[in-house]
């Protein structure tokens, strides 16, 4: 069975709350649930991890190496400035999909640059939740064995 670690970065733990004209109406839990299902018909067991601390992410993705076969990671504020977080994700070299609610190319000019991009396989922006499904299994060709 693939394990995959799902990364969600600062505010996102307000889904459902925060500007929902954005982010939608669905909460995380929400979306994480579906997910699970989701993943449970792709052989894959998923570990979710939500956290409004730069260095609580930064510890989860070095816990992945040696333990998980890939990550989903939506960065949240932290894709347009943590170097520190695409450090380790190009330090522990796991499979990785970055993943937007929103079209961050749509909207103000500072989130149309991601730090995190040019470590990832890809990105996927403006489609709600289903962007996180869609990740997943963009991932499953790429996880080893
Ligand atoms: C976001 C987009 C970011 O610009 C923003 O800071 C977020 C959420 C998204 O999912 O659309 O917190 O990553």
């Amino acid at each position: 069975m693939k394990k995959v670690l799902v990364l969600n970065g600062p505010n996102l733990n307000m889904l459902g709350v925060r500007e929902p004209g954005v982010y939608g109406t669905s909460s995380l839990p929400v979306i994480i649930q579906s997910l699970t299902e989701i993943a449970e018909g792709l052989s894959v067991e998923l570990e979710s991890f939500q956290s409004n601390h730069e260095g609580d992410i930064i510890d989860k993705i070095h816990e992945a190496f040696g333990t998980k076969d890939g990550i989903l990671i939506n960065p949240g504020a932290f894709t347009h400035y943590s170097y520190a977080i695409r450090d380790a994700l190009a330090a522990v070299q796991l499979p990785t999909i970055e993943v937007h609610l929103s079209n961050i190319h749509k909207r103000e000019e500072f989130r149309h640059h991601s730090v995190i991009a040019p470590v990832v396989i890809g990105q996927i922006c403006g489609l709600g939740p289903q962007g996180y499904e869609l990740g997943l299994r963009a991932l499953l060709p790429h996880m080893q064995g």
